[in-house]
């Protein structure tokens, strides 16, 4: 990959071709997604923290993690508030079994096949944000608090998606071809999971 915007760009049209989506306006499906995003977010800061261990000591790798960890600290223990402030608690419901093999294929390659692979996931779960005029019209049919989480993101990952294109530049051949297949892999597992919901909102 000589380009990480070809990856982006080919992960936007994996995305682009799952239909039908999810229904933010729907208050039960924004509440659906905010608990798997929850499962995943949570994992969050224990990822980094393993893959910038993995990296090796003194690289830049390891100092991306690093800075990386302080900007997502806490931010999974914001959502469970948001989604208590609707009278979810969320610690209490068992992660959905696809958000399992997502995030445990993602420790699997830290810990034996490359420090680099948890930027893959980082591609799918950075380079997408929704759109800030799509926040304030979920904010206006389901209140602000409930959005909270979703809003930080929503500011924040469009310049951690930058940052991410450039990291990923700057690592060699072999940890971008990790990267590529791991954002592919983790993409694949959050579309299955999105289809089982839809399916079983359709049923
Ligand atoms: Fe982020």
């Amino acid at each position: 990959m000589s380009d990480p915007k070809n990856l982006r760009v080919e992960l936007a049209g994996m995305l682009g071709r799952q239909t039908p989506g999810i229904d933010l306006r729907s208050r039960a499906q924004l509440i659906e997604q905010l608990i798997v995003v929850f499962h995943t977010m949570r994992t969050t800061e224990h990822l980094l923290q393993v893959a910038g261990g993995a990296a090796a000591p003194g690289s830049r790798l390891r100092r991306y993690y690093a800075e990386h960890l302080i900007e997502e600290r806490g931010h999974a223990r914001l959502l469970a508030e948001d989604l208590a402030s609707v009278g979810i608690d969320v610690l209490k419901l068992e992660p959905p079994a696809d958000v399992l093999a997502l995030i445990g294929s993602i420790y699997y390659e830290l810990f034996h096949v490359s420090a680099a692979a948890l930027l893959g996931w980082q591609c799918v779960a950075e380079w997408f944000p929704l759109p800030l005029s799509t926040i304030g019209a979920l904010e206006d049919l389901h209140g602000k608090k409930l959005l909270r989480t979703l809003r930080l993101h929503s500011e924040i990952d469009p310049h951690h998606g930058t940052e991410l294109e450039r990291e990923i530049a700057r690592l060699p051949d072999a940890d971008q071809a990790v990267v590529a297949r791991s954002a592919k892999r983790s993409l694949v597992y959050l579309l299955n999971l999105r289809g089982r919901m839809c399916r079983s909102l359709a049923a």
